[in-house]
């Protein structure tokens, strides 16, 4: 059976940043609880050619291998630092441009990082409506951090670090039933026509 893949995908246009370790705090908990292929990218990675691009056929490559990823991923943890009490304009950008029926029933993990604690409920109200509107499987757990929940670019604070384990095993249960139920669906004409 094929592992199922788990893409990160983190918001930020800086290194070191937050929500890249936060987002990598959630593919670490997945990992250890089940056997992922997962991979984290950055806006970073995509660069400024993403927020230059007006539809998907002009996307320079670097930033059309991050929507790519995207829609042929299983699963999702997405995250974005909070600007102006949101996710960032070049977060919604990026989905803007993914297929509406690519995250159809993918489990996806939401987080998100901010200067203080004010902005907490983003992950609840901007978010949700957005993967709401994909039809995706969104997992309980959100999660919120903020600065002072970092020391040098680790995420220290116990509480978040639990709600990011928490998420992670959310997601590789999911990750493993619904890849179960596909190889389940793709021996069942096996089994029809044996019994037969
Ligand atoms: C343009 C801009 C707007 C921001 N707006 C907010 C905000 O509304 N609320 C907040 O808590 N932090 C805000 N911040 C702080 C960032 O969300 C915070 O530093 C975040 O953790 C940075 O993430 P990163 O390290 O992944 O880049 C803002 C930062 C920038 C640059």
């Amino acid at each position: 059976m094929t592992r199922p893949r788990l893409v990160g995908l983190s918001a930020n246009v800086q290194r070191p940043s937050k929500t890249r370790a936060l987002v990598d705090a959630v593919l670490r908990a997945a990992g250890a609880r089940g056997a992922l292929d997962a991979r984290a990218l950055d806006f970073v990675d995509a660069g400024p050619g993403l927020g230059a691009a007006w539809t998907r056929d002009q996307l320079p490559p670097p930033a059309r291998a991050l929507l790519d990823a995207i829609e042929a991923a299983d699963g999702l943890v997405v995250g974005s630092p909070v600007y102006k009490g949101a996710y960032t304009g070049l977060f919604k950008h990026l989905f803007d441009l993914v297929d509406p029926g690519a995250l159809a029933g993918k489990p996806v993990a939401i987080v998100a990082t901010g200067g203080g604690a004010r902005h907490a409920l983003v992950v609840e109200h901007a978010f949700r409506p957005l993967f709401g509107f994909f039809g995706a499987l969104q997992i309980p757990t959100a999660i919120y951090a903020s600065d002072a929940d970092f020391r040098e670019g680790v995420l220290v604070e116990a509480g978040v670090r639990a709600r990011a384990a928490e998420a992670g095993g959310q997601l590789a249960a999911l990750l493993a039933h619904r890849a179960a139920q596909g190889a389940a669906h793709r021996a069942a004409p096996v089994a029809l026509a044996a019994a037969e």
